[in-house]
């Protein structure tokens, strides 16, 4: 596997995020909110680099099979449901590709009475986007490629390299 971005460039940055958090939460009451289960990685990197009184949350998504023509109807996991209310939240994810999952999280979360919503990703695929939403804090713009570790799954696997590779089909399949 190509090795993207290694484990000392993103421990780097997921510290330099750490830092631009703490500046723009100062005083706030701050939910970091990860999504399951590509965030987990990340936020248990990062909350570590943020030095504030925070709480840590999760949710869970699941969009129903099948709806390609509605893409933006995910329904949050009720097992999981995040208390957001008069909190100022971060919703973490691994990659805003097209941008739907945070796209429609970040309207329910406000809904269930956060004060604020801001989005974090440690990548951004580039010339995919197709929705509005711009994320927030972002770790690294990537080429359009598919991408594996450090939280970010082929078939729910990879997730715990400690780098970012792009996936090499071939060597999937010669170790399955
Ligand atoms: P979006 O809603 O299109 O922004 O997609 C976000 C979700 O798609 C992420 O949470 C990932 O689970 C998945 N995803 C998108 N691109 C990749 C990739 O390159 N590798 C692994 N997962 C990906
Ligand atoms: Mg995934």
């Amino acid at each position: 596997m190509e090795i993207l971005i290694s484990e000392e460039r993103i421990r780097e940055r997921v510290a330099e995020l750490g830092r631009q958090i703490e500046r723009d939460y100062q005083g706030k009451p701050l939910t970091i909110v990860g999504i399951l289960t590509g965030s987990v990685i990340l936020l248990a990197d990062l909350i570590r680099q943020v030095q504030l009184p925070l709480r840590v949350a999760l949710l869970q998504a699941s969009s129903y099979k099948g709806a390609v023509t509605d893409r933006g109807s995910l329904t949050i996991n009720d097992a999981f449901a995040p208390e957001v209310e008069g909190r100022h939240v971060l919703l973490l994810d691994d990659i805003f590709d097209t941008g739907h999952t945070l796209a429609a999280l970040v309207p329910k979360l406000r809904e269930r009475g956060a004060i604020d919503v801001r989005t974090a990703v440690l990548l951004r695929k580039q010339g995919r986007q197709e929705v509005a939403l711009e994320p927030d804090y972002v770790g690294f713009a990537i080429p359009d490629a598919f991408v594996i570790g450090y939280g970010l799954d082929y078939d729910d696997e990879y997730r715990h390299l400690p780098y970012i590779a792009v996936l090499d089909p071939n060597a999937h399949e010669a170790a399955h």
